[in-house]
């Protein structure tokens, strides 16, 4: 699949900018479990996927930088001089954020021409805009020779996102799309920035993604909130962020938070522990309680964290009626975008086509489902 797509920016860069480009792809992201936690400094276990971002690069002698969007046949010229933050929800702001979070490392680039396409749906929760972030990143430290790490350009992705686009992002996304490993998924301590990678095969059992297709507004605005949400709370227990607190100190503070706020910060304890259970049932092939961790995730995102919405909600209750779906749960930020089910091979398709129709019929609007691959994080392609 992604090598249409590459096949597609190779052909019309050259097309348009009659030399031979630098080929990258950037993938998306899944995420097992450990959700809203990568911004309290605790576990996420995420896993980059077969789905992406191709993106081709070169130099441009033209005075000026040219980005072209092939999917949304959006084409933008710049000036690196005279970077801003365009309106808010536009893609180039992903463009313009790197540049800028480049430059204000003292890194000197020059002008360039950039073509993408890509094949994660916007608003899927995949993490589309991180593989975008990493693709320009990946692709200006080679033509330029920065010399960036991985690490530092994760950072710099990340800072784009804060910065231009006006999410206040975790790590999580940006990592798993650079540091991706085929077949495993990779636990994330969010504090150090390092990860142990899993080898991810459940014999018959399987992951599946089931897309709703919408996306609620004010998700970036939610966002935020929950974040700033759990750094107030952690500053009144005294600590750097919600990982270095267990329930009992939380309990201590009762009375000074929000019954709303008490239960997200509770969530939020209570993730970081499942997630490092959900490594140890890996370890362990224990995928009953994997499973029931992914669901336990589930329960506390839509009533404790609120993140979730009424189309997540029915897909995970669809899943729960099936005994051969071992755990289900919304993926991602939230307010839309897909679940994750861990489900048996051989139920696998049934399940797809019986949950489709029943959210066909519930909100009149078709769901979409993924089999996805694990795969290599931001690379080049020769
Ligand atoms: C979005 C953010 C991540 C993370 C998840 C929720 O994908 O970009 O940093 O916080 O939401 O787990």
């Amino acid at each position: 699949m992604s090598a249409t797509l590459i096949k597609d920016v190779k052909e019309t860069f050259i097309k348009e900018f009659k030399t031979t480009p630098l080929l990258i792809f950037s993938p998306g992201r899944i995420n097992i479990i450990g959700e809203h936690t990568d911004y309290n400094g605790g576990f996420v276990f995420p896993a980059a996927v077969n789905k992406g971002i191709a993106a081709a690069i070169q130099k441009s002698d033209t005075g000026k930088c040219t980005a072209i969007a092939l999917d949304l046949d959006s084409t933008i010229e710049f000036e690196l001089d005279k970077l801003k933050p365009s309106k808010e929800g536009s893609w180039e702001n992903y463009v313009f954020g790197v540049v800028a979070e480049i430059q204000n490392r003292n890194k000197i680039i020059g002008d360039f021409n950039i073509i993408f396409k890509g094949n994660i749906p916007g608003g899927a929760g995949m993490s589309s805009s991180a593989a975008l972030e990493n693709s320009v990143v990946f692709g200006l430290n080679e033509l330029f020779e920065l010399g960036l790490t991985k690490t530092e350009m994760i950072l710099i992705s990340q800072k784009a996102e804060h910065n231009y686009v006006g999410v206040n992002c975790g790590i999580m996304d940006q990592y798993a799309s650079m540091f991706g490993i085929k077949d495993n998924a990779l636990l994330l301590d969010c504090r150090t920035i390092e990860a142990k990678p899993y080898k991810i095969d459940f014999k018959d059992h399987q992951l599946m993604l089931i897309n709703t297709n919408v996306k609620h507004s004010l998700s970036d605005s939610a966002y935020n909130d929950r974040r700033s949400a759990c750094e107030s709370i952690a500053k009144l227990l005294g600590v750097e962020t919600l990982r270095d607190a267990n329930e009992k100190d939380l309990e201590k503070i009762i009375d000074k938070v929000t019954p709303e706020n008490y239960q997200k910060a509770l969530y939020v304890i209570q993730e970081i522990e499942r997630t490092q259970k959900a490594a140890k049932a890996i370890e362990e092939n224990d995928l009953e309680t994997l499973g029931a961790l992914i669901y336990a995730s589930h329960n506390g995102l839509q009533n404790q964290y609120k993140v979730s919405c009424d189309e997540l909600d029915f897909l995970v209750s669809q899943a729960k009626k099936n005994k051969h779906v071992l755990g289900a749960r919304m993926m991602g930020g939230g307010f839309g975008g897909c679940t994750i089910n861990l489900i048996a091979n051989k139920e696998a398709k049934a399940f797809a086509e019986s949950a489709s129709k029943a959210y066909k019929t519930k909100f009149n609007n078709e769901c979409s489902v993924y089999f996805i691959e694990l795969s290599d994080g931001t690379h080049i392609i020769n």
